[in-house]
């Protein structure tokens, strides 16, 4: 029946309504080498916690959860939610709890990331609900070479791929409907840390038969086209099959664990994909995967999570599941750079969403690795005005001046352990000798890692951001290698715009070694403005 003149007016105002009240939605964009992860129209730095698994699996709790962060200076907060607890009984849904966490988190201006704790968690399948593990005829478990079934549902299942993507769906549809206002939540983490525990890959009954099928052509394909971009890894396990365009799994890549990861690594990043898709089709976030990274004490995959998204089967998950936007590694491991650095190939933006809280790698993994979130796991722990939430109040106020330098040659960051050589980097025409000098600036919490970022901003201008670092001076100008500080502003960035608290020299700069003056950065991180020159 056609509707009457005003009805139809009205019907077509209320439907433009919601997209008039629409904030812009989150996305990546690239720039030069750097992708940034645009919030309101603007790059965003999330500077950012992971609340302990559990905490929002009711809206009672989750209330209890964020009390002391606002303390914490975060701007973005990581937030589980479970299969279990969001489809008790198959086709209810219950999203109190999320809904609760929003309103909290907009309440405190905060953003959320989702974490969709759904087929897999930390490699298992505890998320899964009551209904999915009880029915594993239905829903099958992997199981080891020797036919032991595991508390790991198959990714070889399209039965369970099925009932996680209608949950996955049925979330995003959801958050459409209640978020599409605000965009509280600006990113989706799918799954946690994936990958087969206990063998080197699946051996159900579906696994097997793929596993002696040809190899898709969808993933040959792949390693064809993109021969001489792929990854080292990739390439050497490739390679010492005999480089093959078909075959099975075994004749592609070998007999042995190679072969076997390569194929849960595709089976984990199709399954995903779709999931991916499906939810992208109701509400497009960008979404992405976290890795349970190999430990040194591994042996061989199944030790790790066999097919995840380790830094060594990312061509899988690229070719695999190109509606992931980005493989995010949780860094618990000591070489935090060279984990950066692996998940900075091939384009990957780097994101992390767990790791352990520290200052000096929240301010390097921004001002060096241009990492895009820093995020220390089960932050609900991290005591208020504690490194920190000193570090973060820092980050917030540099972040517009750090995020329009990451990906240019005018702004490195360092890490320095106390008693180790000092480091020299350079920005332009100076040199800067960074290192932990005690003595004249040694306190109490000062004794073990000084850091800092330094931006250029003019052949003479600088910004430094740190703590317990001493920096001396060099020139490379031809005829004045002598460099010292012109000025030294200490200050705060108030509502976008640099306001100076205090000019520095003498005592509040340190003696750089003759009678030049260095930069000092006390325990407590701040900023410094400051300006050089150079003499002889
Ligand atoms: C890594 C997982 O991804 C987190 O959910 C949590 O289980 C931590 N490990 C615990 O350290």
């Amino acid at each position: 029946m056609k509707a009457p003149a005003p009805l139809a007016f009205a019907l077509l105002f209320s439907l433009a309504l919601p997209a008039l009240s629409q904030a812009p939605l989150p996305h990546l964009t690239r720039r030069g080498a750097v992708t940034h992860l645009v919030v309101d129209g603007k790059p965003w730095l999330s500077l950012g916690g992971e609340l302990l698994n559990n905490a929002a699996s009711t809206a009672g709790n989750v209330r209890g959860a964020w009390a002391g962060l606002a303390s914490l200076n975060l701007n973005t907060v990581l937030v589980g939610v479970g299969w279990n607890w969001t489809e008790p009984e198959e086709g209810r849904f219950d999203f109190s709890a999320v809904d609760e966490a929003l309103r909290e988190a907009r309440s405190r201006r905060l953003r959320v990331v989702l974490l969709w704790f759904g087929s897999w968690k930390n490699g298992t399948s505890s998320y899964a609900p009551a209904w999915v593990k009880r029915n594993w005829r239905k829903y099958p478990i992997a199981r080891d070479r020797n036919g032991n079934g595991r508390e790991i549902l198959s990714p070889l299942s399209t039965a369970n791929r099925d009932a996680d993507a209608r949950a996955y769906a049925a979330l995003l549809r959801h958050l459409r409907e209640v978020d599409s206002a605000t965009r509280t939540v600006i990113l989706v983490q799918l799954e946690n840390e994936v990958g087969l525990l206990g063998d080197s890959r699946d051996h159900c009954q579906e696994a097997d038969a793929a596993f002696a099928a040809p190899v898709p052509t969808e993933l040959t394909d792949y390693l064809r086209k993109n021969r001489d971009a792929l990854l080292p890894e990739t390439r050497k396990l490739w390679d010492a099959a005999g480089g093959k365009a078909s075959g099975t799994w075994e004749q592609v890549f070998g007999p042995g664990p190679g072969a076997d990861e390569a194929f849960m690594a595709w089976h984990y990043a199709r399954y995903m994909n779709h999931l991916a898709a499906l939810g992208k089709k109701e509400y497009p976030l960008p979404v992405f995967v976290n890795a349970w990274l190999v430990q040194p004490q591994d042996k061989q995959p199944g030790d790790y999570p066999s097919g995840g998204p380790q830094a060594h089967n990312h061509d899988f998950w690229r070719a695999g599941a190109p509606r992931v936007d980005i493989l995010a590694p949780d860094i618990y491991l000591a070489d935090f750079a060279g984990i950066g650095a692996l998940y900075s190939r091939g384009g990957n933006p780097l994101f992390i969403p767990e790791t352990r809280a520290g200052a000096a790698n929240a301010f390097y993994a921004v001002g060096q690795l241009n990492a895009q979130m820093f995020s220390p796991f089960g932050i609900e722990r991290q005591p208020a005005a504690g490194p920190l939430a000193k570090a973060y109040a820092v980050l917030s106020q540099l972040a517009p001046v750090i995020l329009e330098h990451q990906g240019t040659n005018t702004m490195r960051a360092v890490v320095v352990e106390s008693g180790a050589a000092s480091q020299k980097i350079q920005l332009g025409d100076y040199v800067f000798d960074c290192a932990v000098r005690r003595g004249w600036n040694a306190g109490p919490s000062d004794a073990r890692r000084g850091y800092a970022i330094l931006i250029q901003t003019a052949p003479d201008e600088f910004w430094a951001a740190g703590a317990t670092l001493n920096i001396r001076f060099a020139s490379m100008r031809a005829g004045t290698p002598l460099a010292s500080l012109a000025s030294v502003e200490e200050g705060a960035f108030e509502n976008g715009a640099w306001v100076v608290g205090r000019y520095l020299a003498g005592d509040d700069t340190g003696m750089g070694g003759d009678d030049r003056a260095s930069l000092r950065l006390p325990a407590d991180p701040r900023i410094l403005r400051f300006s050089l020159y150079s003499y002889r």
